[in-house]
């Protein structure tokens, strides 16, 4: 990924599929689990035409009840 596309991936609606392809909710959708409901963290490890690395750290136990 580009450096500029790196910068939009997790906002809501921000794809680079083609029109009727791809909503934009997948890594919005996941940024909410993994962040804000069980206060995780993802790491994108990207070069351009090469690949693309997540990687997802959750705390072992739950540091709030929601
Ligand atoms: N594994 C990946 N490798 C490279 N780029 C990715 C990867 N996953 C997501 N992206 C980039 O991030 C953008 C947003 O991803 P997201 O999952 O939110 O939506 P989407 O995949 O385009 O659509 P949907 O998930 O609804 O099918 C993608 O359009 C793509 O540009
Ligand atoms: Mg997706």
């Amino acid at each position: 990924m580009s450096e500029s596309v790196q910068q939009q991936i997790f906002e809501h609606l921000f794809t680079t599929k083609a029109v009727g392809k791809g909503t934009g909710l997948g890594l919005a959708i996941t940024r909410q689990i993994v962040v804000e409901k069980h206060q995780g963290a993802i790491e994108v490890n990207s070069v351009l035409g090469e690949g693309t690395e997540f990687v997802i750290s959750l705390p072992a136990k739950a540091l709030t009840s929601s």
